[in-house]
């Protein structure tokens, strides 16, 4: 991505809405007005559908008309979608189709709230979730087989390493690198994600490297998150680490996610599409204006991110709370308090 963000006469980026089920389409809508007041034209959305909603219409919970409007954008900003709690007949996770499809290998998950500025970088291909079980001994016995690759460890941490040095660029203080891994135990599976991790940062002499086992990085992240930088892990700790992370920092209804390939970003708040608020106009948006500052950041509007991510810190502090934040405003509150402050 060489496109620079101050060159105002550059075409307008292309980005996708999508806003899903339940309370997705309520909180980008409030996500996209906030991130039209701070680029102005230098977006054009195109809206896309997924999720049960169209699955229920269409027979497609991924229309192939989605697929390709994707194919035609830079990235997209996703509300949520609702799934069944039951196995339907063809229905899939159309999220975890698009991760595949697009090869969206990283997953980036801000925790951020004070002292705390940790951000947890999960590969998202492989490691535990390559979905290769099986049955043994007649069904007494379950296998899961876990993957760890050299090629799929070298670029998610290079991903990592080239965040913790933009991160460090804008922030003004050392870039940090935490790989974490449990090769005391895994010795050949973790024990290529570690030698490989360490192999990719040692050519990044600026960045600050070290190791942590995954246990122990549990402990220390809720002990201490203010020490944390970049954290780059398998999938499985990834996931663990980064739900832990947001618990951390606010919970569901702040914190957003980008899945993130070399073409393009899919972001995302990490909340569901909450059915028991849907409709109800009191869902919290700041989980997916976060994740609209992560997506424009990923697609050279970095400006725009610092911006968004500064009104978000300002609101969170000051501005009013929806119920989940244990106050009573609505997301339309919350919306007119970011408007008003840009
Ligand atoms: P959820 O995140 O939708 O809701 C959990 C609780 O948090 C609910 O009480 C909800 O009201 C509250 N909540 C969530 N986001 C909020 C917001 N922005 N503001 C205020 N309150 C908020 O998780 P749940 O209930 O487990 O799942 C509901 C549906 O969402 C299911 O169909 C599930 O499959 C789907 N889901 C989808 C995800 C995605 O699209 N990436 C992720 C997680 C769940
Ligand atoms: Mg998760």
């Amino acid at each position: 991505m060489t496109a620079t963000s101050d060159d105002s006469a550059a075409a307008p980026v292309r980005l996708a809405r999508i806003g899903g089920d339940g309370i997705g389409p309520e909180v980008v809508d409030a996500a996209v007005r906030i991130v039209d007041a701070v680029c102005g034209d230098r977006i054009e959305w195109v809206e896309a559908e997924m999720g049960w909603g169209i699955f229920e219409r269409a027979g497609r919970a991924l229309p192939e008309a989605t697929v390709e409007i994707l194919a035609g954008c830079a990235g997209a900003l996703f509300g949520a979608v609702s799934s069944p709690s039951h196995a339907v007949d063809g229905y899939r996770s159309p999220i975890v189709e698009l991760r595949r499809r697009l090869d969206l290998y990283a997953n980036v998950r801000p925790l951020t709230s004070g002292a705390i500025e940790a951000v947890v970088v999960r590969e998202n291909t492989e490691g535990l979730y390559a979905g290769r079980e099986r049955w043994e001994r007649e069904g007494e016995v379950a296998i899961a087989e876990r993957v760890i690759s050299r090629r799929a460890t070298e670029r998610i941490v290079r991903f990592a390493c080239e965040l913790a040095l933009s991160r460090a660029a804008r922030r003004r203080r050392t870039p940090r690198l935490t790989v974490v891994h449990k090769a005391n135990v895994l010795r050949v599976s973790d024990g290529l994600f570690r030698e490989t991790a360490l192999d990719v940062a040692a050519g990044f002499p600026e960045i600050e490297v070290e190791e942590q086992l995954v246990d122990s990085m549990a402990y220390r992240l809720i002990l201490e998150p203010e020490r944390y930088d970049v954290i780059v892990a398998p999938n499985l700790y990834g996931d663990i680490l980064s739900d832990a992370g947001a618990a951390l920092v606010g919970g569901l209804g702040v914190v957003g996610s980008a899945n993130c390939g070399e073409r393009f970003c899919l972001a995302e708040p990490v909340h569901g599409s909450a059915p028991d608020i849907a409709g109800g106009g009191i869902a919290n948006p700041v989980a997916a204006v976060s994740a609209a500052a992560l997506l424009l950041e990923r697609v050279s509007l970095a400006d725009a991110a610092v911006r968004i991510d500064e009104l978000v810190a300002n609101c969170r502090k000051n501005g009013p709370r929806t119920p989940d934040r244990g106050g009573d405003a609505t997301t339309e509150d919350v919306v007119a308090y970011l408007l008003a402050a840009i």
